[in-house]
């Protein structure tokens, strides 16, 4: 039976760009595709483009959707996430138990599925896969290190660590294997601040760390040279892992005008890109600009807001913000003094959506201010641009700290936001940027090591054929 892979990603920003670099990978290697968005997220991926834009140069990639059980005007933003989580788990589970008892995928994609690839996070996607002898492979696209805290969560519970006694944010976490030297209560994932272990987001983790290492591998997004130590314990839990990225620089690195298909300008962003920003960086010196982004889910009150436009002005720099539309929570506003606006205009710019790899690889940009999502914090590596982290929740607490304190290429402002902060930390930065400081070469060590890794005979690039070699021997 020919291999036929059905990749379902959580229907998020982060994860749905990950998994198109997936697709993409493994069409490029002549396998066939079926990538199942959920309908929400294939209206705003195509949008502008029309069905299949960019992705046509890819004969053996095909898309098809289901619901997931929101109503069309829900906002499914990161402070209604359990809504998601309910719609997902009432509504989107029994229809994909459905399409894969009735082969109902879209035409032209009627082979039988062979192969599973799902986000970790979709629990019920290894229980449908199991009843229907499908085999599934895992791929989280959260960080690794953010991974392995989930994956040590009910160890944590057991050891009496969570929920925390006390409330000193402090204190040292002992019950991370690998991460002990430096983890404390406050780089643990937001969501075990919590005092009740029922939180639904706290019951899903659980439940997510409990299947991962019953499916038949875990694809994860880094390479193995940046995590070799996590990986290593992760092994004893999920012995079967694929580390292939950064996915992104891997498949620009197969795209190359040798490759066997055509190079696809395919569009992986849920929002429209203002590329007026590239224009402006063309006009700016050399590593002169700190770019601002906090991603796709992330959210800010007005004072924060405020505060991050201070530090910034305050910083002397240039800057080129992402104000994402519905980023700023609603609440009472205020005027945004003269001094700011005049400043934003000289040397500032702001877009709605940028796009970001072609930004963060400008050789205008110096700096990135980041929420420390794990696609934000990859490309920064590559791009060997430092980065001062804003993690917001999940496993971006952990991210910045492992930048901050391990790979030692940015500085952690977590649970803080204030202008005097981020004022001391852009210039801290930006002053070591043109030096031999540790941060610069750290820096470099790490784009060399994630380039080589994805080039032939590297870490990432063996690790994917393995991965297409496996799926082509799976059978139902
Ligand atoms: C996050 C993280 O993926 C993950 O670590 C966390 O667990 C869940 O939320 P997100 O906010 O989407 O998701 O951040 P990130 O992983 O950094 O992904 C954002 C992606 O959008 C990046 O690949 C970035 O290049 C892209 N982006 C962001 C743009 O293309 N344009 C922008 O203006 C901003």
């Amino acid at each position: 039976m020919d291999p036929h892979v059905l990749i379902f990603p959580l229907p998020l920003q982060g994860p749905i760009k990950c998994m198109l670099k997936l697709a993409e990978l493994l069409c490029l290697a002549d396998l066939q595709v079926t990538f199942l968005n959920t309908d929400d997220s294939h209206r705003r991926l195509f949008r502008r483009t029309g069905g299949r834009a960019g992705f046509k140069g890819y004969r053996k990639l095909h898309f098809d959707t289901i619901s997931d059980g929101l109503p069309d005007d829900h906002p499914r933003s990161a402070d209604r996430l359990t809504d998601l989580v309910h719609g997902l788990e009432s509504v989107t589970k029994p229809r994909f138990r459905e399409m894969l008892a009735y082969g109902r995928l879209s035409s032209g994609s009627e082979r039988p599925v062979t192969c599973i690839i799902a986000d970790g996070a979709l629990n019920f996607a290894l229980d449908v896969a199991e009843e229907f002898k499908i085999p599934l492979i895992h791929f989280d696209t959260i960080s690794p290190c953010g991974l392995w805290t989930y994956l040590c969560l009910p160890k944590l519970i057991d050891a009496g660590e969570l929920p925390f006694q006390g409330d000193d944010l402090d204190a040292a976490i002992k019950n991370v294997p690998g991460m002990e030297g430096f983890l404390r209560r406050r780089d643990l994932p937001s969501f075990c601040r919590g005092s009740d272990l029922n939180d639904p987001i706290i019951q899903l983790v659980l439940e997510e760390a409990q299947k991962v290492p019953r499916s038949h591998g875990l694809i994860l997004n880094t390479f193995q040279e940046l995590d070799s130590p996590i990986l290593s314990h992760m092994q004893a839990l999920c012995p079967n892992l694929y580390p292939i990225g950064p996915l992104h620089t891997h498949l620009k690195t197969k795209l190359t005008p040798a490759s066997p298909q055509p190079a696809a300008a395919s569009t992986t962003s849920l929002w429209e890109e203002d590329r007026s920003c590239m224009a402006w960086l063309d006009a700016q010196p050399p590593k002169s600009v700190v770019y601002v982004s906090i991603g796709s889910l992330a959210l800010m009150t007005w004072h924060q807001l405020i505060e991050f436009w201070h530090g910034l002005v305050n910083s002397g720099q240039r800057f080129l913000w992402v104000r994402r539309p519905n980023s700023v929570v609603r609440g009472p506003t205020g005027l945004v003094p003269e001094e700011l606006v005049r400043a934003t205009e000289e040397r500032g710019c702001l877009v709605g959506w940028a796009p970001q790899e072609e930004v963060l690889a400008h050789q205008a940009v110096g700096l990135f201010l980041t929420h420390s999502g794990w696609n934000s914090t990859l490309e920064s590596l590559v791009e060997a641009v430092p980065m001062v982290c804003w993690p917001y929740f999940v496993d971006q607490q952990v991210n910045s700290r492992l930048v901050s304190e391990v790979w030692r290429v940015g500085m952690d402002m977590k649970d803080t936001c204030d202008r005097v902060v981020i004022e001391r930390m852009i210039r801290d930065l930006v002053g070591t940027i043109d030096g031999s400081d540790e941060v610069v070469e750290s820096l470099e060590s790490v784009s060399r090591l994630a380039r080589e890794s994805v080039m032939e005979g590297g870490s990432s690039f063996c690790n994917l054929n393995r991965l297409i070699e496996d799926i082509r021997l799976m059978k139902m």
